[in-house]
């Protein structure tokens, strides 16, 4: 092969369309995957989706082939020449498998490859994500767990599952978790394909999300334009890695929760600092990465506040104590385990005191975190936006750079560091 053949192989290659494969098998969310397979093909993929015969019971061929565009089949024996169990597992970029049932996994875990889809599972070499759902006794069965730990080791991401109303009338954990959700975090391991290591099972993991709101009367208030979504990527790759996540959740843009963390809600600063302040001391990583309101109004209205013929009364304002810092001082005072990661959140613009960074390095030493995620912001940058760019800075002295990325890659980025921090699980537990 000539050397331009070969550059225009590798620019081909570069700039082709992610191939990603859906298995679809025998449960009732199989419906639910259907919005998968049109995210992805919407996103510019090249979808193919292979589901089990039972699949078929729930959703017909025809509407995953007219959303996929492209042919469906359960079997080995349908276009033998092409040998499309390996051809579709070696080409793909990302494998969803949704709804993953009880015994889909099973025969994955075990090998089996007694259909399309369980033989193109052997041939992957690309992350394959498991989305289990199924009833709450079935997920808990030792047997469903130990498949799943034998997918986790031999690579896979398997997903945790949501909570909530199952089929008839059950509710419990094993609830499939959002179609979007299900996207994000595919699209989280088409960007990085280890973005989601099962590294932080059992750690207690705090995190702070969404903007304050802080009443002036009953009907308004004084926020800011934080959508939340920084701090729910966390709590949602915390969750994935394995981590039992609580998310303390002012007000956000984001339209669900996500899977398998526990959430509180909160409106005011002082209701955060009260909710933080107290399950601080049960956590071993405490993530504030809500946007705290610093003032509030000295006096809430009872009553709708009226223009007057003055025109409008000025409006006095109280300081808000600081969450972090005063977590920190906890910690040094011993009323929070000395253990306990606590990671701050920095937005900047800079000034002509000095640039972003500088301002990070100046709020790391203020704040006395561990880690700092310094963002630059302003501009149409950070507030609401998919993507991030940034600087993990820590007490020890070390700057990293975040590139360009979406929250939820940069998620996965910290949620690293954060790892490397916390001391191990069994020694902490001897
Ligand atoms: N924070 C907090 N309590 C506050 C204000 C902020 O816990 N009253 C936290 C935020 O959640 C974030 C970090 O402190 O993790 C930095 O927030 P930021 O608004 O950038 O810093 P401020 O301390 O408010 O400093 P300044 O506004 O002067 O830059």
């Amino acid at each position: 092969m000539s050397n331009s053949q070969a550059g225009d192989d590798r620019r081909a290659e570069r700039d082709r369309r992610p191939r990603v494969l859906i298995g679809v098998g025998g449960g009732i969310a199989a419906y639910k995957v259907c919005s998968v397979i049109r995210h992805f093909k919407e996103a510019g993929a090249d979808v193919r989706v292979i589901p089990t015969d039972s699949a078929l019971n729930f959703v017909g061929a025809a509407t995953f082939e007219a959303l996929s565009g492209n042919p469906v089949s359960t079997t080995v024996f349908d276009d033998v020449d092409e040998v499309a169990h390996v051809r579709l597992g070696q080409q793909a970029d990302l494998v969803i498998v949704a709804p993953a049932t009880a015994d889909l996994m099973a025969r994955a875990a075990s090998g089996r490859a007694d259909d399309l889809l369980t033989a193109s599972l052997l041939t992957v070499r690309a992350p394959v994500l498991y989305v289990p759902a199924m009833h709450t006794e079935m997920w808990e069965h030792p047997a469903t767990q130990a498949n799943v730990a034998t997918l986790r080791a031999h690579g896979a991401t398997v997903m945790t599952p949501a909570s909530g109303r199952l089929t008839g009338t059950d509710s419990g954990a094993g609830r499939l978790p959002d179609p979007q959700e299900i996207s994000l975090i595919g699209e989280l391991l088409l960007d990085r394909a280890d973005a989601l290591p099962y590294d932080l099972n059992g750690i207690r993991v705090l995190v702070s999300a969404g903007g304050t709101r802080e009443p002036l009367d009953p009907v308004r208030y004084l926020g800011n334009r934080s959508s939340g979504k920084q701090g729910y990527a966390l709590a949602r790759a915390a969750a994935q890695r394995g981590a039992q996540v609580t998310l303390v959740a002012g007000a956000t843009d984001e339209p669900g929760d996500p899977a398998g963390v526990d959430i509180v809600r909160i409106e005011t600063a002082a209701q955060l600092s009260t909710e933080m302040t107290k399950r601080a001391v049960d956590a071993d990583v405490v993530i504030m990465a809500a946007a705290v309101a610093d003032f509030r109004p000295l006096a809430v209205s009872e009553a709708k506040i009226k223009k007057g013929a003055d025109g409008p009364a000025p409006i006095e304002l109280d300081t808000n104590p600081d969450i972090l810092h005063g977590l920190v001082e906890s910690r040094a005072a011993g009323d929070i385990p000395a253990s306990t990661v606590i990671v701050g959140f920095a937005a900047e613009t800079g000034d002509e005191r000095g640039g972003v960074l500088d301002h990070g390095r100046e709020k790391l030493r203020r704040k006395g975190t561990d880690l700092l995620v310094v963002n630059a912001v302003g501009a149409g940058k950070a507030f609401g936006t998919v993507d991030n760019t940034g600087w993990l800075l820590s007490s020890t002295g070390t700057e990293t750079a975040l590139p360009l990325a979406s929250k939820t890659l940069m998620a996965s980025r910290i949620l690293d560091e954060i790892a490397l921090l916390v001391p191990d699980w069994d020694a902490r537990n001897v």
